[in-house]
């Protein structure tokens, strides 16, 4: 593994490299594409290492088209390596798979980590409606991670309404919220410094973790929304204030 392994102090401005579990997915990869098109290094997870690099080519042939000469570097890795190499890991596997990538990849997460939970618990998991989710019994998927963590390590739900299709389509404008929740202001800042290195998305801070209940719930709505007009909808927010995140420069001063 080439990637470098640090604290991250400031995600809106260094570039400490992000994990992605399930990086070679539709999801994943099109937010490897948008962080490493922003510049911030990206290594890309998959429960095989050949599937990982095949994606990272991808990715690589797409910055390329797309002239991105800045592009953060894309690094290939199974699922723990991946883990093991980055402070903030975004996991992005279908909800059927949730609860057994947590258990695989235990020994891999250390304390001190971020996990960015995008799953979202789609009935089509059990053969369901997609514009349906299910029951999770801790309240919704992203509590069901936190449970499943290790002791230290800690959740924040995002992501859940943006389009794998527009993100992974660097020529599309993204402009849309991106609904963050947890129970720690600081780890959101944190997820929200380095989501806002996109162009076009803005976090906004939607309360504790029990809230991605009501987030995820959002998705299966999108999802019918898309059908009925053809469309990869996201959502915005009316009426807050321009600074959501004004502790953005001194994030570590607020734990
Ligand atoms: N698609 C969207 O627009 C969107 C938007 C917001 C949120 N989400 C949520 O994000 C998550 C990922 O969605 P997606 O559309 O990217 O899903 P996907 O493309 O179907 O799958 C993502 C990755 O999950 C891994 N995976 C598949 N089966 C697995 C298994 N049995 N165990 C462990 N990993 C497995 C695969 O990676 P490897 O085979 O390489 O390991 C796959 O590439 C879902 O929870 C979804 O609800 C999706």
């Amino acid at each position: 593994m080439s990637v470098s392994v640090g604290p991250v102090s400031d995600l809106s401005a260094t570039s400490e490299p992000v994990a992605i579990v399930g990086g070679s997915g539709a999801l994943g990869s099109g937010l490897a594409l948008r962080f490493a098109a922003a510049g911030v290094p990206v290594v890309v997870g998959s429960r095989d290492q050949e599937r990982a690099t095949e994606a990272v080519r991808k990715l690589e042939a797409k910055l390329g088209a797309a002239g991105s000469a800045d592009a953060g570097a894309l690094t290939a890795a199974d699922n723990a390596g991946a883990v093991a190499a980055a402070e903030v890991v975004v996991l992005c596997v279908p909800f059927r798979n949730h609860s057994e990538t947590f258990t695989s990849l235990r020994g891999a997460f250390r304390p001190g980590q971020l996990v960015v939970d995008a799953t979202v618990p789609l009935a089509a998991a059990v053969s369901g409606k997609a514009t349906r989710t299910i029951g999770v019994w801790q309240g919704s998927a992203a509590q069901q991670a936190d449970e499943m963590l290790p002791e230290g390590v800690r959740v924040v739900a995002a992501l859940h309404t943006v389009s794998a299709k527009t993100l992974g389509t660097l020529g599309q404008a993204l402009d849309e919220d991106v609904l963050v929740c947890g129970d720690d202001r600081a780890d959101k800042a944190r997820v929200a410094a380095l989501l806002q290195r996109i162009d076009g998305l803005r976090a906004v801070d939607a309360g504790p973790l029990e809230q991605a209940r009501i987030v995820e719930s959002l998705t299966a709505m999108l999802i019918g929304m898309n059908v009925r007009h053809r469309a990869h909808a996201g959502i915005r927010i009316t009426g807050l204030p321009s600074d959501l995140w004004p502790e953005h420069t001194n994030h570590e001063d607020q734990r």
